[in-house]
């Protein structure tokens, strides 16, 4: 494998055969694209394209057909690769009788966590998420994005390497996906790899640096964001709006006469989500009863403790 590559996906195929062992569906179909170490990198593509099948087979749950899969430099099924992964499933698999803490507590006895390490790691990740009044209540009840940060902090429970977030913003409310896109940026910033599936392509763009399409199957493109996306063929020069009109139309000239083309002058409009975020950041009183936002990254994942070593 090719150094500093998380995932190396060389003509991936998968077909689901039926009870008979027919093939049924070929969800993907000779994939080959490469998610480097430290990168935050999005599978894009309509519903059905093969994102999840993918995912899973990075995971190991599922077995390619035909290709070569390499993740963290061993095939997926290798313990050691298991250990040092974190995967959110699309679907949150919560037992409904426990609470988060108890769920977390279970996952944190699977990695083998000692339990010094285990309750500060659940303690900041019901932090991080925002779930600290709920942490006794059980997730049976839970609305569906609240089952999703428990599913989150379940999925970062081991301080993985390398994390698989299949749509990960899914049912979270506009703090919580903007939280829950802060802490990928952050999980990136630490050198962490971290694959996601996603349809929120402003999302996307907001905190991945590559990313696949997928159609059918099919890989439509791969690569950088800013190479796939940039227009060189336009040029945008932006500064402050003169009160003057009279000074816009003589630059406006001066682009005509220099390049002999009309310059198409607009205003800069700020996204929604900033926004929405800043009228809501204004409004928040004391004691609201909705989900807390908190710090970005649980302490834990911000550093010192990656090999779950008690301290
Ligand atoms: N276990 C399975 N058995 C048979 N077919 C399956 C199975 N899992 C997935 N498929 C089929 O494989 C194709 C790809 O499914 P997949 O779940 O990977 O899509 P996706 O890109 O994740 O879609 P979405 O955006 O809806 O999550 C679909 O046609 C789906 O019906
Ligand atoms: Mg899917």
């Amino acid at each position: 494998m090719k150094n500093g590559a998380a995932v190396r996906a060389a003509g991936v195929c998968k077909t689901f055969r039926d009870f008979w062992r027919r093939p049924r569906v070929e969800a993907v179909r000779g994939v080959s694209f490469e998610v480097p170490e430290g990168c935050v990198y999005a599978l894009l593509g309509p519903n059905g394209s093969g994102k999840s099948t993918i995912v899973k087979m990075i995971l190991g749950l599922l077995f390619p057909t035909a290709g070569e899969l390499q993740v963290l430099g061993r095939p997926p099924r290798s313990v050691e690769v298991k250990r040092r992964i974190g995967y959110l499933p699309e679907e949150s698999r919560l037992y409904p009788h426990l609470t988060p803490q108890e769920t977390l507590e279970f996952y944190a006895r699977l990695h083998g966590l000692p339990g010094d390490v285990a309750r500060r790691r659940i303690g900041e990740l019901l932090e991080m998420t925002g779930l600290v009044h709920a942490r006794n209540r059980a997730v049976g009840g839970f609305s569906k994005g609240m089952a999703r940060r428990v599913g989150l902090a379940q999925a970062l429970l081991n301080d993985p390497d390398l994390v698989l977030l299949d749509e990960p913003s899914s049912g979270l409310d506009p703090q919580g996906a903007r939280q829950v896109k802060d802490l990928i940026v952050a999980l990136g910033k630490r050198g962490k790899t971290v694959l996601m599936t996603s349809h929120l392509l402003a999302d996307v763009e907001d905190v991945c640096s590559r990313i696949a399409v997928v159609f059918n199957g099919v890989l439509l493109a791969e690569g950088a964001l800013d190479e796939l996306l940039v227009r060189r063929e336009r040029t945008c020069m932006s500064f402050p709006t003169p009160e003057e009109p009279a000074l816009m139309e003589r630059l406006a000239g001066e682009v005509r006469s220099v390049l002999g083309h009309e310059p198409e002058v607009t205003h800069p409009r700020q996204a929604l989500e900033p926004f929405f975020l800043e009228l809501v950041r204004k409004a928040q009183t004391p004691g609201a009863t909705g989900a807390v936002p908190s710090a970005p990254l649980a302490p834990f994942l911000a550093g010192g403790d990656s090999k779950g070593a008690a301290e």
